[in-house]
């Protein structure tokens, strides 16, 4: 982490986190209106769907970078190859899934279960180091089933620390069986106290937290401790707050973008996917939320939800939303 002032300028010190179905391309353009420093996470992609698609699953547009592309997969192999296709798309970074608790991710033996399998990690992470040059980090949790204790974290880092600077903690425990994924994001207690004693024991490390994080007071109270804070679902359910991050976390000076602005932004680009045949209810979905509790929000939502599957739907779909909530 390098300091200048009491502004750090650690790539991840801000977040959104991957989510699958949710950070799409498109959500990740728009989050982007709102902030230009904060890192952006790609949904998880595994090493063999990239491998095996039929389409280019890497594709983005640059100027949704900063973006860290996370993987899913357990071969290093496999792994390596992605690795350095990810790099010549021109990711900022790569991030392995080692918090994941779903069936599917277990059965192909990859996401949180590797929690128990640091050899294994270390082999990934080593076979993607020596692909590229970018960084490659991991997310995980703070342990699985009953490897929860303090001294399993530890020696989980441990033994990684070797070939990987950079932890992303989703800072409560997986169950692997018995609880949905949306569960293992509920249920397991946050316990931050254990992410901030990484930190401490290892200070050379930049740590990250994540895990029921929703306000800026809360960021910057976490900062005290930690390299960086990672936030899913209150930035896709409340992008708005992603608007006061380049101000508040990178002392940038331009003006805080409003949602209604941000909104505006997307328009050269909802014209583009468009006109190369994306259809619009597949771009609107991270913006539906764009507006909380304010007046003409429901009308907003309503008036996108009926009619962007429509045949033919376009910008003015959006026009018309946005101004429920001008007027
Ligand atoms: C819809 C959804 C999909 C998710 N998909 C992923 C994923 O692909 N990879 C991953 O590491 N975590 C995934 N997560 C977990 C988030 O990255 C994050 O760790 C978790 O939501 C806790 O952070 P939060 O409380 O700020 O939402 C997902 C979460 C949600 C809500």
């Amino acid at each position: 982490m390098t300091t200048n002032n009491s502004i750090s300028y650690y790539q991840g010190r801000f977040s959104v986190a991957p989510m699958l179905d949710w950070t799409t391309r498109h959500c990740r353009y728009f989050h982007r209106q709102f902030t230009k420093h904060s890192l952006l996470y790609s949904e998880m992609i595994t090493a063999p769907a990239i491998l095996n698609a039929k389409y280019d699953l890497l594709h983005f547009e640059k100027a949704e970078n900063p973006v860290v592309l996370q993987l899913g997969g357990s071969d290093p192999k496999q792994l390596a190859k992605c690795a350095k296709l990810v790099e010549q798309c021109g990711y900022t970074e790569i991030n392995l899934n080692v918090g994941c608790p779903s069936d599917r991710v277990q059965n192909g033996m990859f996401g949180a279960c590797l929690m128990a399998k640091p050899e294994l990690v270390l082999d990934c992470i080593k076979a993607m180091k020596n692909e590229v040059s970018i960084p490659v980090t991991v997310k995980h949790r703070i342990g699985i089933d009953d490897l929860d204790s303090y001294a399993f974290l530890y020696d989980f880092i441990q033994k990684l620390q070797p070939v990987c600077n950079d932890f992303i903690i989703h800072a409560r425990k997986a169950w692997l069986s018995g609880l949905s994924p949306k569960q293992n994001r509920e249920i397991p207690p946050l316990d931050y106290e254990r992410v901030y004693q990484i930190k401490k024991d290892f200070p050379h490390l930049n740590i990250s937290i994540n895990g029921g994080i929703k306000t800026i007071d809360e960021i910057k109270q976490h900062l005290n401790f930690v390299d960086g804070v990672m936030v899913g679902r209150e930035a896709f359910q409340n992008p708005a707050l992603l608007g006061h991050i380049d101000n508040v976390l990178f002392d940038s000076s331009a003006p805080i973008i409003t949602p209604i602005e941000a909104i505006e932004k997307m328009f050269p680009y909802i014209e583009r996917q468009l006109s190369q045949g994306v259809f619009l209810n597949h771009i609107v979905h991270p913006i539906l939320n764009t507006f909380q509790s304010c007046r003409g929000a429901k009308q907003w939502r309503r008036h996108i939800s009926e009619n962007a599957y429509k045949k033919g739907a376009g910008i003015e779909v959006i026009e018309t939303a946005l101004n429920f909530v001008k007027s």
